[in-house]
């Protein structure tokens, strides 16, 4: 499975010839390394309604005829633009061709009336995937991490709007992933974080391995 680093929160997760993306953030990202206009999908997953999140998911899913997956109201107001979605919500798994879906909880706002922000435990062709979305850090990580063997965790690192550097080592120890990757930070200066920090004291304090992505950088899982 290869992952690539969108900037952001924004992630390409490839494997058997079939694209997921989570929280295509691209338009007005001063980051993103490629345009919304040239990204193939086949499944859109957003954690919640912030721009910074839902981003470019409904035009780059009405463009592939890709499947949104969100919680109800999310997925309600992408259908109401013209996307194909699936709804689910919190704590609910579903099969899809691809593997599985759980809706994790987030602690953070929704960015839509009634909504709420969650994350996501993802198994891919075989590969087990948490992106939790925005979020800051809650004491359930330990029981997500006993939920699944985690072959990746893509965790906030930006402080501010969610969880900072030593919250997400915190994290890291709840989750007990096999590699970890920071995102959400440096996108403006209100996230600026030291990525280097993160995977020092991740790397001397638990069996976790870091990999910094770039933006547009990939890495193999
Ligand atoms: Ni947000
Ligand atoms: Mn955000």
């Amino acid at each position: 499975m290869k992952l690539k680093f969108l900037g952001h929160a924004g992630f390409e997760v490839t494997a058997e010839g079939k694209t997921l993306l989570f929280d295509p953030f691209l338009q007005g990202n001063p980051l993103a390394p490629v345009k919304p206009e040239t990204v193939n999908a086949d499944y859109i997953l957003v954690s919640h309604g912030h721009d910074d999140h839902l981003g470019d998911a409904v035009s780059i899913a009405r463009r592939n005829k890709a499947l949104i997956i969100a919680t109800a109201e999310l997925a309600g107001k992408c259908a109401r633009e013209g996307a194909q979605t699936h709804a689910m919500h919190i704590g609910g798994v579903h099969e899809f061709e691809f593997g599985t879906v759980r809706i994790t909880p987030a602690l953070h706002g929704s960015g839509i009336p009634g909504g709420q922000a969650c994350g996501f435990i993802v198994n891919f062709y075989g590969k087990t995937l948490y992106h939790p979305g925005d979020t800051g850090l809650f004491s359930d990580m330990a029981l997500l991490g006993r939920l699944a063997a985690l072959d990746v965790a893509l965790l906030p690192i930006g402080d501010n709007y969610t969880m900072g550097i030593d919250d997400a080592v915190e994290a890291v120890k709840m989750l007990n992933p096999r590699l970890a990757v920071p995102m959400h930070y440096n996108t403006w200066p209100v996230i600026a974080a030291d990525p280097s920090r993160f995977k020092a004291r991740v790397e001397a304090e638990t069996a976790t391995r870091v990999t910094i992505l770039e933006p547009g950088q990939e890495t193999d899982v």
